[in-house]
């Protein structure tokens, strides 16, 4: 691949809000995937899981938690990734390297001075692997959205089965973009 190429793929990556029903190949989401698992980590080992659904009636159950807890989410803004093909949730956990236990709870104001180089090598980390997703739709000529952060107050992690101490920080709709 030549350079301008690849600097091609980052000029064209933008934010996509709508979509095409028409689902993704599923060999397509699978190099997502992969693309996700090539990113930089911290800490030794990826501080990050993905979870990618395209069954409806659970991407519909993410739409709802979140309207349930932000109900003035917009459909322009926030609640449009309910109409993707495809959902990816980005979960990630403190490193907590090299042997402790993660904090219960990360709104636990001491768990920051606690566990700040862990949290951020966490937060970090997912975001190089998001990151990757992002380049790669655009690469496939998928359309990627993103809505975020969250910290786990929307109840996604029981809706697409995160186990902590992973939650879900983002949340990456994909599909054929539906706008020019
Ligand atoms: C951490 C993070 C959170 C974001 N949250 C949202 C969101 O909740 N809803 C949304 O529509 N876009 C969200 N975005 C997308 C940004 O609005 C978008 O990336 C920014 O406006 C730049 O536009 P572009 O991605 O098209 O270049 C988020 C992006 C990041 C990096």
């Amino acid at each position: 691949m030549k350079p301008d190429e690849f600097l091609n793929v980052i000029v064209k990556r933008h934010t996509v809000r709508r979509f095409k029903a028409e689902p993704p190949p599923e060999a397509d989401v699978a190099k997502l995937l992969e693309a996700a698992a090539r990113a930089p980590y911290g800490g030794g080992s990826p501080p990050w899981k993905f979870v990618f659904t395209g069954d409806r009636a659970q991407i519909e159950k993410v739409g709802a938690a979140l309207k349930a807890h932000q109900p003035d989410a917009t459909e322009e803004f926030g609640a449009y990734f309910v109409h993707a093909p495809v959902l990816i949730a980005a979960a990630w956990k403190p490193i907590c390297y090299p042997a402790r236990e993660p904090p219960a709870d990360l709104n636990d104001p001491q768990a920051w001075p606690k566990y700040r180089e862990d949290i951020t090598v966490g937060l970090l980390s997912v975001g190089h692997a998001i990151e990757n997703i992002l380049l790669a739709a655009t690469a496939l000529g998928l359309g990627a959205g993103y809505i975020g952060p969250s910290h786990g107050e929307f109840g996604f992690e029981e809706i697409l089965s995160v186990e902590p101490p992973y939650r879900v920080c983002a949340l990456i709709p994909i599909g054929y973009p539906a706008e020019g």
